[in-house]
């Protein structure tokens, strides 16, 4: 991706610091008169190569922020820089097409396609996310890579039923490594696993870190919170605490 600092929507060079920056983020709901403030004006960046956890309690907005961090919803102002780039100044296909190529997601409960083989389900990240730049000859043993970086590689003809918990996570984490995205985003990874299952699955997360992957997790677990190399903790929908997530705004937009 290049940066270009003259066409409009582009960060200055000089505010990238991080990989995703976050600037006076702020997600309200207008519904029946009523205005609810779920974010309110979050500043905070995402250093490139981190493992950073989003904590706070229930109803704190967690799930909300890493939804506007991958363009799946929009703020109600303020902007997410990603790569130097601003998501909003996309249209809803482009962005589609961004978040397939630069963001992988893990859900709570993995939501695998049940009728699909693992190898299926990574193949089909590979179709809709446009292959990672490579040839459609190579998806398959792309998927097979992504199944042995998760220790899979000889379940790939199993169905999801056919697998335990902590294994169809294993398969989420493939599928969402599958187009060779900078980034892994995961929202309580770990949420519906036994304790121990939860621990390896998050190592394996961890782990990404050495591919080079900066991965965003939001947990409530104070022991893989600790984990994190760079965090932010939210409540009712602000920042309360923070480590390693300084945000270095330029003087013209650094109104905090
Ligand atoms: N579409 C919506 N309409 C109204 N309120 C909403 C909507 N989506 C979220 N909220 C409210 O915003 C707040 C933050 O929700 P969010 O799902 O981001 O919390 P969370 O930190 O992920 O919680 P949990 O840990 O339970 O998953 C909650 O109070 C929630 O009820
Ligand atoms: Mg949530």
């Amino acid at each position: 991706m290049t940066l270009d600092t003259e066409r409009p929507g582009k960060a200055p060079v000089s505010s990238v610091t991080a990989l995703i920056q976050v600037e006076h983020l702020s997600r309200v709901i207008t519904s029946r008169a009523q205005k609810t403030v779920i974010l309110d004006d979050l500043t905070f960046a995402i250093p490139s190569g981190s493992l950073f956890a989003i904590n706070g309690p229930s109803g704190s907005g967690k799930s909300t922020l890493l939804n506007l961090l991958t363009g799946i919803d929009r703020p109600t102002s303020g902007r997410v820089i990603f790569s130097g780039e601003e998501l909003r100044a996309r249209g809803e296909d482009a962005l589609a097409r961004w978040r397939g190529q630069h963001v992988g997601i893990i859900f709570q409960f993995f939501q695998l396609i049940p009728t699909l083989t693992a190898l299926e389900n990574v193949l089909l990240a590979l179709e809709l996310g446009g292959g990672g730049g490579l040839p459609r000859k190579q998806w398959r043993e792309r998927a097979l890579t992504c199944l042995e970086i998760v220790g899979l590689r000889d379940y790939g003809r199993r169905l999801p039923s056919e697998l335990s918990g902590g294994q169809q996570q294993r398969v989420a984490v493939a599928r969402a490594l599958a187009n060779n995205p900078p980034v892994l985003v995961a929202d309580e990874p770990t949420g519906n696993l036994d304790s121990r299952t939860a621990q390896q699955v998050f190592e394996l997360l961890a782990e990404l870190i050495n591919l080079g992957k900066t991965v965003v997790y939001v947990t409530h677990d104070p022991q893989l919170a600790s984990r994190s190399t760079a965090h932010v903790t939210l409540l009712d929908g602000q920042i309360v605490e923070q480590s390693g997530a300084q945000a270095a705004l330029t003087s013209q937009e650094g109104r905090s």
